[in-house]
């Protein structure tokens, strides 16, 4: 891996398209028309597109009119198979940048590769790292993969949407550390949802835990911020229980592909479907938790 880049300062102001305007998406587009950058945005379901006028975004009626003269294309869409529908009706500009920040595992971001080159574009590989309230803040990690001259190209936008690049040259090296990255959240959040579980069952107070693992080598600030989520019973998603059952099989099936076994990707890729069957499939991922109770 390279260290950090550098936050590359935008020589040019490239014409931007967001495809897909979620919960990551939108608050992606408003940090990048902040910054300056024209950008155009389009999501399938219109109305989440819509309010994004007032924040100096554009807002196209088809994916293929927001990429009709983009430099960079931006998708942010739930999974590969999204992303590839969506980029199937598309043709940008020849040698535009394609930064593709889906979560997509590897085996459908070597498809959007391919895809990428038969339209003559240049891709980069680029998960980000954070939830809702860095996105909104500008302040993701990205993890780049791709040509420097791409990289380069996109830099303005990752700088509007991040606070720390990190560079590296293979294309599906960053979705390879993503994955990595993810296994471990995935594992916090089942933990944390499993202990919380427990202390109900046993009748033990969830703060006399909390606190006794407070400021000591058991903490984790991620373990505070999911069990507030469950303590406090409300579950906006920051991230969604149904992203997070597609991520643990991205890793579990990532795993598989080089002979390794994952039993806590499984695990979690189970609870969080158990979770979404009952009906928490929209909730935050802290809601897998529900996953541990036999009326879920
Ligand atoms: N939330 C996080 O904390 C976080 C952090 C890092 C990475 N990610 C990754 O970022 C991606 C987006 O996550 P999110 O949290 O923003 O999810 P989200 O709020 O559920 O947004 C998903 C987006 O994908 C669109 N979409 C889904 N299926 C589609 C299809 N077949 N055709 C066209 N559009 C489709 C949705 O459109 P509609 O509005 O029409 O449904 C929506 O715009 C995922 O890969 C996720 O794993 C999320």
């Amino acid at each position: 891996m390279e260290p950090t880049e550098p936050s590359t300062p935008a020589t040019d102001t490239p014409r931007v398209a967001v495809l897909g305007t979620g919960i990551m998406g939108a608050p992606m587009a408003r940090n990048i028309a902040a910054a300056g950058i024209p950008v155009k945005v389009w999501n399938r379901t219109a109305a989440k597109a819509r309010p994004l006028a007032d924040h100096g975004c554009t807002v196209a009626e088809s994916p293929a009119d927001a990429v009709a003269d983009a430099e960079v294309v931006v998708t942010m869409l739930t999974d590969g198979d999204a992303v590839e529908s969506v980029m199937a009706g598309v043709a940008p500009p020849r040698g535009a940048v394609w930064a593709q920040t889906t979560t997509a595992g590897l085996a459908a971001t070597e498809r959007l590769a391919a895809r990428a080159a038969k339209l003559e574009l240049e891709f980069v590989d680029a998960p980000v790292l954070g939830t809702r309230a860095p996105a909104e803040q500008g302040a993701l990690t990205v993890l780049a993969a791709g040509s420097e001259r791409a990289r380069r190209r996109a830099a303005p936008v990752f700088d509007a949407i991040g606070s720390r690049t990190v560079a590296l040259d293979e294309i599906g090296a960053a979705s390879r550390l993503k994955l990595v990255a993810n296994s471990w959240v995935l594992a916090l959040t089942s933990a944390t949802g499993e202990a919380l579980a427990l202390a109900e069952g046993l009748g033990v107070d969830p703060r006399s835990f909390l606190d006794l693992v407070s400021g000591g080598p058991l903490d984790s600030g991620y373990l505070h911020a999911k069990a507030d989520v469950i303590l406090g019973g409300d579950y906006t998603p920051s991230f969604s229980v149904a992203n997070a059952a597609k991520d643990a099989r991205l890793v579990r099936e990532a795993a598989e592909g080089v002979g390794l076994r994952l039993d806590l990707a499984a695990a979690t890729e189970d609870r969080m479907l158990r979770a979404a069957d009952s009906g928490h499939g929209g909730d935050d991922m802290a809601a897998g938790y529900y996953a541990s109770f036999p009326q879920g």
